[in-house]
């Protein structure tokens, strides 16, 4: 079992070690407001550790400069002002090495802090640290997804990693039209969200009853090509598929594919440009193309409560997809049967609206802002993508995005009415 000390060091370092492979113009790059620069990240987690962790307890902590706690606040309107978001990627200084070298020090600086606290101190100290890893861990999920998109806006289409070889795909391609097995759930008065114990978001609180009427869900999340089939359908020409919200960001976005398909047979990947697995999970979808192929497909996406009633009765039967530290960083084929990737390979986007659950509490102070005043037009998803770390993930877990947003590794399952 490793202490709090070492878990907060193995995470400050995976981060570092994630930046690594990209030169200081690369770690600059800001493609879009959604996305940040890999030396913002950098910059950014240091920061929280410094805010709620450092200023308040440690007597000899100082800024390198105070203008760093506006600099790289991201939203926090309880500490203060923020810089402009979208503006990120022009922010060259402080330099790469300048991060690193704070990066260290307020490392350095957590860790005595803890270690020459008295109990009562360092009871107070380990929330903020476990949340600090946490949210570290979050980071190194959007440091690969961000920088994955900028890479993809350059016309040579440079990879990340080019030092992983070629994906290669599954031996088999699954016949055109091949049902997935579901499972059937009897559904009844249920139990969702986290009762405590291990480490949870304030957002995955209270545990609570639920009901479900009867449902199944797909063994197996879809696949390249099973989306290829929905494509060569005409599922992105036909409004009677979509959402109206969806539909009209379809043309406005003129979508005719999953965000990175290059030519129905290849794909922009962090390892470069990359033969498309028709039996790996299709991924970088936008909630409304997910519920759009559902539809298609003549069934629906799973509630995150259905969700998450399945994966806690089925999880400990199922073959984890890819997972970050699988090194993989895209989801592949994995298992040909039984059920697949409930853990990792793609984000599982729900039909669920990310709403406080009843009798929600945020934290206190301005760590309240983590998850709570985000509840507003996002739609929740489950289980995982290939960036995400293994420690980071429990079944109670809620991501979520805007339902337009198809940067980060977000795909589908089936679900539908038994
Ligand atoms: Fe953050």
């Amino acid at each position: 079992m490793r202490t709090l000390p070492q878990r907060f060091v193995e995470a400050r370092t995976l981060t570092v070690q994630l930046a690594a492979p990209l030169s200081a113009e690369d770690q600059t790059l800001q493609s879009m407001p959604d996305a940040s620069p890999t030396r913002w990240h950098l910059a950014h987690t240091t920061w929280f550790f410094a805010t709620f962790l450092l200023e308040p307890y440690d007597p000899g902590f100082a800024w390198p400069d105070p203008r760093y706690r506006e600099l790289f606040n991201s939203y926090y309107e309880g500490v203060g002002p923020q810089f402009s978001r979208a503006r990120r990627g022009l922010l060259s200084r402080p330099g790469v090495a300048e991060i690193l070298a704070w990066r260290r020090a307020v490392d350095e600086a957590v860790v005595a802090c803890f270690g020459r606290a008295d109990p009562a101190l360092r009871a107070l100290l380990a929330p903020i640290i476990e949340l600090g890893i946490q949210h570290e861990q979050q980071h190194q999920e959007l440091l690969l997804t961000d920088i994955k998109h900028a890479l993809f806006q350059n016309p040579l289409q440079p990879a990340y990693r080019d030092d992983l070889g070629d994906i290669v795909p599954a031996p088999t391609a699954p016949s055109p039209g091949d049902e997935t097995p579901s499972l059937n759930l009897a559904g009844g008065r249920v139990t969702v969200g986290a009762a405590g114990g291990e480490f949870h978001f304030d957002n995955e609180r209270p545990e609570h009853p639920h009901w479900l009427h009867p449902f199944r869900v797909a063994a197996a999340p879809v696949s390249n090509g099973r989306y290829r089939e929905f494509i060569e359908d005409g599922g992105y020409l036909r409004p009677d598929l979509w959402l109206s919200d969806g539909w009209a960001a379809c043309r406005e976005q003129a979508w005719s594919a999953p965000l990175y398909w290059i030519d129905g047979a290849h794909a922009f990947t962090l390892r470069g440009v990359q033969r498309l697995d028709p039996q790996a999970p299709v991924c970088h979808l936008s909630f409304f193309e997910a519920d759009a192929f559902a539809r298609w497909a003549g069934a629906r996406l799973p509630t995150e409560f259905e969700w998450e009633h399945f994966a806690c009765l089925h999880g400990h039967e199922a073959a984890a997809g890819t997972l970050l530290d699988d090194g993989a960083l895209h989801p592949l084929a994995g298992e040909a049967s039984g059920l697949r990737g409930l853990w990792g390979g793609a984000w599982e986007w729900t039909a669920s609206d990310y709403a406080p659950y009843p009798r929600f509490r945020p934290l206190p102070g301005a760590l309240g802002e983590y998850n709570g005043k985000f509840m507003s037009g996002a739609r929740v998803l489950r289980g995982g993508s290939c960036v995400t770390s293994h420690s980071h993930l429990r079944w109670t877990y809620r991501n979520f995005f805007a339902p337009e947003k198809r940067w980060q590794f977000s795909g589908i399952r089936l679900a539908m009415d038994a």
